[in-house]
């Protein structure tokens, strides 16, 4: 079963709470949540106490994508503020092994992230200790961005990677430029997360967007 993430980067933020609730009730799975600091992406979004606010509008569980620098710094505040799963991104931390060990401490499901020219090689001495691998479909800090297709490439290496060891309750993720027209292939390729921003929230139907993207990989 596919999972429906909105990225509430799309929503309307000076009523973010109410449109997290619009989502929930549209059917989505995960409230997919993007930190940017502005160093590591050039864009800033929030951080904790933003998470904090919103906390009470929904019973889903927050997905928290950190794309920001030294990450293992703030786990905590992260955690606090009602993080439910924590990705971070490879190409940020220094000590990639340790920082998904800390977020494992913590008891939350960790992810590691990979940028469009990272290789999915990077993942292989870490992947047995991953909840989550997210492949970005997109260069990350911004809505709204074509789709890459090179990204199906490394989704096959990353299901081959995950097959290979029977680690099948890994979760593979995608983020950036999925709609209705690339949701198809990025299942197909071996995606099982799919997050959306602008064919979410770009949308007046919500629930016909978010039935639409599973829809998408029943074809
Ligand atoms: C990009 C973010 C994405 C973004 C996706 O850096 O990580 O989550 O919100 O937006 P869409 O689905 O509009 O490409
Ligand atoms: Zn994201």
């Amino acid at each position: 079963m596919t999972i429906i993430a909105p990225s509430i980067l799309s929503a309307n933020f000076a009523s973010l709470g109410e449109d997290i609730k619009v989502v929930e009730k549209a059917g989505a799975d995960w409230i997919h949540i993007d930190v940017m600091d502005g160093r590591f992406v050039p864009n800033l979004t929030f951080g904790p106490p933003v998470i904090a606010a919103v906390r009470s509008a929904t019973k889903l569980p927050f997905d928290v994508h950190l794309m920001i620098e030294r990450p293992e710094l703030s786990l905590g505040d992260y955690i606090a503020a009602g993080a439910d799963r924590i990705t971070v991104h490879a190409e940020a931390c220094l000590h990639l092994h340790r920082t998904i060990h800390a977020i494992k401490e913590k008891g939350l499901p960790a992810g590691v992230a990979i940028n469009p020219g990272t290789p999915v090689a990077v993942l292989e001495p870490i992947i047995h200790d991953l909840d989550l691998v997210l492949v970005m479909t997109v260069n990350p800090g911004f809505g709204g961005q074509s789709f890459i297709p090179y990204s199906l490439v490394k989704l096959r290496q990353v299901r081959a990677m995950l097959d290979e060891r029977g680690l099948n309750h890994v979760h593979v993720q995608v983020d950036g430029g999925i709609n209705q027209e690339t949701a198809p292939a990025v299942i197909q390729a071996g995606a099982d997360v799919l997050v959306a921003g602008n064919a979410i929230y770009g949308q007046n139907d919500r629930a016909a967007a978010v039935a639409g993207l599973r829809l998408g990989g029943q074809q």
